[in-house]
């Protein structure tokens, strides 16, 4: 992602969780700049990634449904699918061309086409949701995790990742919508929050 595009990112990433009604007038712009970065994607990826996300899972109870939103490449869907050998782990994201690469992976995870803004999942599909590095859309988060289960929203670079919310907001829009039993963890440079549908 180059610098412009970077900021752009962060800029979509403010709007929408102030206002979600505003992604249909900026899915095509994001959804491009995803399509272009999608072969690369994975140079981006390096040991930090992962590090504040499996600290995150540590004391969750193993899960039967896991859901990773936004899973680009599918880095955490396939590291779900071998933390979880008995769990159906399924990686959703908006950019065809980054699924092309996740299912280079051969991971056992599936990975689908979707719009985090309107998953085509049931309620309460998924005992477990991930959302590394991506907009939260916290009422189709809290729509399709069970209650009591689990929740992680990880930033594999901290405050400088170019998609990144702050902690206090994720807490008070996650609150509301009925999650709680927040941690919060780090592995520096990437960090995460815990919830817990209550
Ligand atoms: C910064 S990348 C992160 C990918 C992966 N989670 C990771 O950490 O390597 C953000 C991903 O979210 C996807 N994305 C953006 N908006 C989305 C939406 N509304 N629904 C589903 N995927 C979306 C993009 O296509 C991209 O693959």
């Amino acid at each position: 992602m180059k610098v412009d595009e970077r900021k752009v990112a962060r800029w979509i990433t403010d709007v929408v969780v102030r206002r979600p009604a505003a992604w249909r007038l900026v899915r095509g712009r994001m959804r491009d700049i995803f399509e272009r970065v999608a072969p690369t994607w994975n140079t981006r990826i390096g040991p930090h990634h992962l590090g504040a996300l499996s600290l995150a899972l540590e004391g969750v109870p193993v899960p039967a449904r896991v859901l990773d939103v936004g899973t680009g490449t599918g880095v955490a869907a396939a590291a779900l699918a071998d933390r979880y050998p008995s769990a159906g782990v399924v990686g959703v994201d908006i950019s065809p061309a980054m699924l092309v690469e996740a299912e280079l992976r051969g991971s056992r995870a599936r990975f689908e086409v979707g719009d985090a803004s309107r998953l085509a999942y049931a309620d309460a599909s998924f005992d477990l949701v991930v959302l590394m590095n991506a907009i939260p859309f916290f009422d189709e988060l809290a729509r399709v995790t069970a209650p009591g289960g689990h929740l992680v929203v990880s930033f594999s670079r901290g405050a400088e990742t170019p998609i990144y919310v702050a902690d206090g907001r994720l807490r008070s829009e996650l609150g509301r919508r009925g999650f709680g039993d927040f941690a919060a963890y780090a592995a520096d440079p990437a960090t995460a929050l815990r919830a817990r549908r209550l």
